[in-house]
């Protein structure tokens, strides 16, 4: 029967009748949509459309087959097999099939007494309420047309004495335009000052802004991203006297829409055994010839300690298009932190590991990063082509590899490395 109907490119005429080996909304694909595609495609999230019921799913089967059998939905870059990340968002194989072979056959309905329970959201704090919110002093108003803002928002923390951050969450104050946020302690009042030079609420942070102010990473959040709390006996500074920095990234809709994100902070409970760090992998030496459409560059960091390696996070800009992070430890086994290609600048991902890892002292991370620079590259900025280099603007490029790490003491490490 499956074979037969393979063989049939006009299937709808099937679709209509009963007994059909061809996948259902009802039965298979309601259930695949929802497990994949529902957390940004609802009204109010990010997702250009709702994929919520049979009429808004059939309606795009076409398209729902071609960006998943290509993998460009759900947005997701790393390679499987390079690292095991528990805030994976992968559609299987065998989903993306089942999808494909419900298009074909003409988007069948099936039985409405297939059908699951609607999907419920908690679309208040994931992880419950948070020991401090901080909200944008005011809204934000975003004119429809044009290109993408970048904002930064500032809030005094009204710490009187350091505290460490357990995990963080970002609640968007409108969905249809946060395309992401991240955020920052500041220490310095740079940040507040920039406000202040500012008429309208926060101040503009586009790329060549961010490192106008020296700043402490607090978090970052996307549509769909999976929040998560370090162990309760890790923790990353909060500074007292801080200003606490919303930096967002506004998607134009068309429309003017206001927003007024919040910011919510999970502290430690119990004193903090380990302290969150991060390494930079960074090469600042990059040169992209104008026309490269696959140019190599490198970077690479030597750890002097033992460390317990928790997420990586490449970053590049909109030439890069596919970076690799490996680890050698100096008995020289390789580790693959991860592998994300297509590296994609609007999906910045924190891969998080299932189970955090020791790196022994002496271990070396190599990042090989790949760029786009020719006119293939439809999200190249510069035109007419030119070598570009390191820089802040969107123009120019990065290399970084971040690595989300913590002290191992050594005789612990040594015990886990035996074992
Ligand atoms: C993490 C959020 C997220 C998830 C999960 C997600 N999408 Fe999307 N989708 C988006 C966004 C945002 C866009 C708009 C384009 C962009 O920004 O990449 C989009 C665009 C699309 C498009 C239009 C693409 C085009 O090239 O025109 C289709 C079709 C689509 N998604 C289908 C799906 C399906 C099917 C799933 C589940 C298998 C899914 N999406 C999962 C956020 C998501």
């Amino acid at each position: 029967m499956r074979l037969l109907f393979a063989t049939l490119s006009c299937a709808s005429l099937f679709a209509a009748s009963k007994d059909v080996a061809a996948p259902t909304y009802a039965k298979e694909v309601s259930r695949i949509i929802q497990k994949n595609c529902e957390s940004c495609h609802r009204p109010g999230q990010i997702g250009p459309f709702s994929l919520t019921n049979y009429k808004e799913v059939s309606a795009f089967k076409a398209e729902i087959k071609r960006v998943t059998t290509a993998h460009i939905m759900p947005p997701w870059s790393a390679v499987p097999g390079h690292g095991d990340f528990k805030n994976e968002r992968r559609i299987s194989d065998e989903e993306i099939a089942t999808l494909a072979r419900w298009a074909d056959a003409g988007a069948p309905m099936g039985n409405a007494k297939d059908l699951p329970p609607a999907r419920v959201f908690n679309d208040g704090w994931a992880l419950g309420p948070p020991d401090l919110s901080y909200k944008m002093l005011e809204p934000f108003t975003l004119a429809g047309n044009g290109v993408d803002v970048y904002r930064c928002f500032v809030v005094p923390s009204g710490l009187t004495e350091d505290k460490y951050i357990r995990g963080m969450e970002v609640r968007p104050g409108n969905r249809k335009i946060v395309h992401h946020v991240r955020t920052f302690a500041d220490t310095t009042g740079q940040a507040r000052k920039l406000d202040e030079a500012d008429p309208a609420p926060g101040f503009d942070c586009s790329l060549g802004m961010t490192q106008a102010y020296k700043r402490i990473a607090i978090g970052g959040w996307a549509p769909g991203l999976i929040t998560d709390l370090r162990a309760e006996d890790t923790g990353a500074l909060f500074p007292k006297s801080s200003d606490v920095v919303i930096e967002v990234h506004y998607h134009k809709n068309g429309l003017t829409e206001m927003d007024q994100s919040e910011l919510g902070i999970y502290l430690n409970k119990v004193p903090v055994k380990h302290i969150a760090k991060s390494a930079i992998v960074a090469n600042i030496g990059i040169r992209i010839p104008a026309g490269d459409a696959h140019h190599e560059e490198r970077a690479s960091y030597r750890f002097s300690k033992n460390v317990i390696v928790t997420s990586v996070l490449p970053h590049m800009h909109l030439l890069g298009h596919e970076m690799k992070m490996t680890a050698t430890l100096p008995d020289g086994t390789k580790k693959e932190l991860v592998w994300a290609k297509p590296y994609d600048f609007n999906w910045q991902t924190n891969y998080v590991y299932k189970e955090p890892f020791l790196l022994p002292a002496g271990t070396k991370v190599d990042v090989v990063a790949y760029y786009n620079n020719s006119e293939s590259n439809p999200k190249n900025p510069s035109k007419p082509l030119k070598e570009i280099r390191w820089g802040e603007g969107t123009e120019e490029e990065m290399l970084v590899g971040f690595i989300s790490y913590y002290d191992a003491p050594q005789a612990a490490a040594v015990t886990a490395q035996n074992r």
